[in-house]
């Protein structure tokens, strides 16, 4: 079954814990933590006491997605703080296997982000150790960007590599996810969807998380 995971970017940060409850009644598999540092990706959002403050909130599981210059620093941090999936760029991972490592060391689950145009070839050798893919489908630093429609046939050629090395690795879609833009992602081998500004600015964050769902 296809996951979602709404991202907090988009919600009433004055009352985070709230937000993050009410998307848990609402019928969402994950909450996605978005952490910029304002360096690698311009924005700057959540330290690891957000994770904290999810933690307490919900028993949803925690991905969290690391947009940060030093991700060999602030991995484990984030997974120590209790996320259970941790996800660094690609493009900032000059120490892949040290930093996926450290998130394991950590007890939580690693994964590889990659922006829009960041080749897929540069995956291959960490595949053994990721627990999650995620392909950017905006740039990232802001919710609510339109989504770039090449994420499309990056999903199916990532999925086609996946299923030809027989992994099941879950490859997440992050940026511009829509009951509009989700179907064609699904069909291409999706199986994690995040969705910020679509579902956070619905005024009934049950049905939003329904129509999500079914339309794909
Ligand atoms: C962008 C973040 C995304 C963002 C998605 O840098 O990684 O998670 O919150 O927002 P939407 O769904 O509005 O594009
Ligand atoms: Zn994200």
């Amino acid at each position: 079954m296809i996951k979602i995971a709404p991202s907090i970017l988009s919600a009433d940060r004055g009352r985070l814990a709230e937000e993050i409850k009410a998307m848990e009644d609402a019928g969402a598999d994950w909450i996605h933590i978005d952490v910029i540092d304002g360096h690698f990706a311009p924005n700057l959002t959540f330290g690891p006491w957000v994770v904290e403050v999810a933690r307490k909130a919900t028993d949803l599981t925690l991905d969290c997605h690391l947009m940060v210059s030093d991700p060999l620093t602030y991995a484990p941090i984030f997974a120590q703080a209790g996320a259970h999936y941790v996800s660094v760029h690609l493009e900032a991972a000059v120490h892949a296997h040290k930093i996926l490592s450290s998130i394991v060391q950590s007890g939580a689950k690693p994964g590889l982000a990659l922006n829009p145009y960041t080749a897929l070839a540069g995956l291959e050798d960490a595949l053994e150790m990721l627990e999650l893919i995620v392909l950017m489908g905006v740039n990232p630093g802001f919710s609510g960007q339109p989504f770039i429609e090449s994420t499309v046939n990056k999903t199916k050629k990532l999925s086609e590599i996946l299923s030809s090395l027989g992994l099941s690795i879950p490859i997440e879609i992050d940026g511009g996810v829509t009951d509009k833009t989700a179907r064609a992602l699904v069909a291409a081998g999706a199986t994690v969807l995040v969705s910020g500004s679509h579902l956070y600015s619905s005024p009934n964050y049950a049905q939003a998380v329904k129509n999500l769902r079914q339309s794909v």
